[in-house]
């Protein structure tokens, strides 16, 4: 007989429930995204749903309705009524018995969460610290895939020297991204940050980050820079959509310029707050 343990308990193949098979548990066979609101309103959906859409492309997913995960993300928002909230949601191949090719007319199954998003404020003001980790992921990260063991690493690693972000570093010795948000710098009057590529997520909020530049009195320039150079900018900055613009005040230990957050970001932070209605 063909059977299964979950816990302590054997359970006949045929009789077991199909979400232990599911091939994101088994490979992290799926796609993901976070969304959020603020004061009761999603922020840059359709932006997110576009980047799903494309990341179900690049995996070869049988697509979901785009209309149709906008109905559900919208309805189970307003179910939980949380008005500062994150909602999670992901599309993984299906479930089926365990092996690397995927068997024909597989179901995609949908998972989401929609949980309360803690307070930003104090980070916002203090700053915060980080520190540079190899690079160690595969050579797509542009797509938004369940696969994060590398992020999750660096970013524990991180925590574990009191930092909140881990600056990844690939081999050219240069930043990639963060584990889990995109990088800027100011340098006297430029906002730098890498070009988008296979090397780092199409981050949405770095996008709106890049579009509010001009308003800072910034001009955008996007080329990559080391650890060393993001030590010696003006101010550094972190831009992920569950806390939009974080300051970053030191790297592995050593300060950027007098370890407080700068005016630039500041303002960027206020221009993002503005345009998301927080
Ligand atoms: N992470 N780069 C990586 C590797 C990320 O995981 C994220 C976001 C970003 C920022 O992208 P965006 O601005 O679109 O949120 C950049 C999400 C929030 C997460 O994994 O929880």
């Amino acid at each position: 007989m063909e059977l299964a343990m979950v816990r302590d308990s054997i359970v006949p193949l045929t009789q077991l429930d199909p979400v232990y098979l599911d091939r994101g548990t088994f490979f992290g066979d799926g796609v993901y995204e976070v969304v959020r609101s603020y004061r009761g309103r999603l922020f840059a959906l359709t932006e997110h749903l576009e980047r799903f859409e494309r990341s179900q492309r690049e995996i070869a997913l049988r697509l979901t309705d785009t209309a149709e995960l906008r109905r559900r993300i919208e309805r189970a928002f307003a179910e939980a009524g949380l008005p500062e909230a994150a909602v999670y949601f992901h599309l993984t191949r299906g479930s089926a018995k365990r092996e690397h090719t995927w068997p024909e007319g597989l179901e995609p199954s949908f998972f989401l969460t929609v949980t309360a998003l803690p307070d930003t404020a104090g980070i916002k003001e203090k700053g915060v610290a980080v520190a540079t980790h190899p690079d160690w992921r595969w050579k797509r990260c542009d797509i938004k895939s369940l696969n994060l063991l590398p992020n999750i690493l660096a970013k524990q690693a991180a925590n574990a020297r009191g930092c909140f972000e881990a600056l990844l570093v690939d081999e050219q010795g240069r930043i990639t991204e963060g584990a889990s948000s995109a990088v800027l710098a100011v340098v006297g009057d430029a906002l730098v940050t890498r070009p988008l590529g296979p090397e780092i997520l199409p981050s949405i909020t770095r996008h709106f980050v890049l579009r509010l530049a001009e308003r800072a009195g910034l001009t955008v320039v996007e080329k990559p820079f080391t650890p060393a150079e993001a030590v010696a900018a003006d101010e550094l900055l972190l831009a992920v959509t569950t806390k939009d613009v974080v300051p970053v005040v030191s790297v592995d230990g050593r300060p950027i310029a007098d370890g407080r957050p700068g005016p630039r970001t500041r303002r960027l932070a206020a221009e993002f707050a503005e345009l998301a209605g927080a």
